[in-house]
């Protein structure tokens, strides 16, 4: 068994991330037996429950979300042993003592608070913890996103929680760090010699960062209609992405190298702002449309959406990087909900040969390209050109092709997984500064200004679709497109 002996709190241990995401990596760190033999876990919620009938909740929702093949009665039982439930008002001061009592306050052991609760319980919950001596330097608390609406909003909450536990105790979650394939982009470029001499506007012509969802917006309407596209995807997850694609090398892979790397991509990015919030991005909403077959509502007919909502459910823009080693190349950022396929993928488009030796065969595309697969398969393909089988020398393009489920025959760890275990053993790598939220949020704040401002109708695009015309023109206009499977 690895770790340490810790005390899981979890805020919100009746909602649907704690019963999709958070227990079934708990489950199955048990299983494999990583979480100390003296680590327990206490679901904290509204609801009444007896610690049975939260079991059994626990059990029903976890034997769902793991594989089948997967789900153990012998080990479950045992991991159930470890979970106890407690009834608690977090808005209500008077009823902190009794988690006190359960915890036993001066245990002396790490106590994780998982806050995966609305945000606007976050500050009292730390309140409160703090002014039951729960918030002492044995306590980590670990928010979920959104963090805020704004950078003004953001720094709000994070001044609360900064005013009980110091930065180096709070892990914001961003759950995309935690996913293999996006440590993978960590290793390729900083594990290989080969592909960093060329990560450079001199050898790279532009990069595509699509996280295409087949999902529309699911039970969450009340809340994703407030947030939107650009809040919800853009300003965290994918602009991680893009700091893992274009940083520099950090000097150790430790939390304060990591995200000062990271920090410095954030700041180096060109504001969109003014009349290039209409030239450089896309704003979209999907209508009604169809998916094999079968009819997908539109988004204002969603559950608990608003019947005249212009709210985006995709996102397109075109971003630089104002440094040495990025200047003059445009990075293009796409996302978007009820689209035609899930795929999430970056791609490396580098430049072209500069003195064209061989004839061209037909219309392959002829620069080589590297695609990194996050979603729903990962794996790294690299196009390059050959020679065309037979006469001449026309050339035409291969793929060198990674799959990593067949390279490791070994069940990848789900993001939550490697983000518990890392809280559980203090290391804030994965986990987001408060400075690069700030820093985020100030990039993406203008934008959506000028989204209030002069552009609110976003445009219409069928469910089912790879997102509106508009998308493809921004990057036409530039003489590129999407990479994705239309054809
Ligand atoms: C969440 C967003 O952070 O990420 C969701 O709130 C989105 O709207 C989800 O569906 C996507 O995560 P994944 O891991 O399924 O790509």
């Amino acid at each position: 068994q690895d770790g340490i002996s810790c005390d899981m709190v979890v805020f919100g241990g009746t909602g649907d991330l704690a019963m999709r995401k958070l227990l079934p990596a708990l489950y199955y760190l048990h299983r494999d037996g990583h979480l100390h033999a003296g680590t327990r876990i206490f679901a904290l919620a509204r609801a009444q429950h007896t610690v049975d009938s939260y079991r059994k909740l626990a059990r029903r929702h976890v034997s769902q979300h793991v594989a089948r093949s997967d789900f153990d009665q012998h080990a479950w039982d045992n991991f159930a042993a470890r979970m106890d439930y407690l009834s608690l008002d977090v808005s209500q001061r008077v009823e902190f003592p009794k988690l006190t009592k359960l915890l036993k306050k001066n245990s002396g052991r790490v106590r994780v608070f998982y806050l995966a609760t609305l945000p606007s319980l976050f500050a009292p919950t730390v309140k409160h913890l703090a002014s039951v001596g729960l918030a002492d330097e044995h306590a980590r608390v670990v928010l979920e996103k959104p963090l805020g609406e704004s950078l003004i909003t953001a720094n709000q909450i994070n001044d609360q929680i900064g005013a009980v536990f110091d930065e180096a105790r709070v892990f914001r979650i961003d759950h995309y760090l935690g996913k293999e394939a996006v440590q993978n982009l960590l290793a390729l470029r900083f594990g290989n010699a080969l592909f960093e001499p060329l990560w450079r506007n001199a050898h790279i012509d532009h990069v595509q960062i699509s996280v295409l969802e087949s999902v529309g917006v699911e039970n969450r309407g009340d809340y994703y209609d407030r947030a939107g596209a650009m809040r919800d995807m853009v300003q965290n997850h994918l602009l991680q992405l893009l700091c893992l694609v274009a940083m520099e090398a950090p000097v150790h892979f430790e939390p304060e190298a990591v995200r000062n790397e990271k920090l410095k991509i954030l700041e180096a990015l060109r504001p969109i702002t003014g009349m290039d919030v209409q030239d450089r991005t896309v704003r979209g909403q999907y209508a009604a449309g169809e998916r094999a077959g079968e009819r997908l509502p539109a988004y204002y007919f969603e559950k608990r959406v608003d019947h005249d909502s212009n709210t985006e459910t995709f996102v397109a823009l075109k971003t630089e990087i104002d440094n040495w080693r990025w200047a003059g190349v445009p990075f293009y950022l796409r996302t978007g909900k009820c689209l035609a396929q899930r795929k999430s993928e970056i791609v490396i488009q580098f430049k072209p040969v500069p003195y064209r030796l061989f004839p061209r065969s037909g219309d392959n595309p002829e620069n080589n390209r590297l695609i990194i697969s996050l979603q729903p398969d990962e794996g790294i393909r690299l196009s390059l050109m050959a020679k065309s089988p037979g006469r001449g020398m026309g050339l035409q393009n291969v793929d060198l092709d990674l799959d990593f489920a067949d390279a490791f025959k070994r069940r990848r760890w789900d993001a939550y997984e490697r983000l518990l275990l890392d809280v559980i053993q203090g290391d804030a790598t994965l986990f987001m500064r408060r400075d690069e939220i700030e820093a985020a949020w100030r990039w993406v704040d203008p934008i959506l200004a000028g989204w209030q401002d002069c552009y609110r109708s976003p445009k219409r695009y069928p469910a089912g679709s790879w997102g509106p015309d508009a998308a493809d023109s921004l990057l036409e206009r530039q003489g590129h497109r999407w990479l994705d499977e239309r054809e």
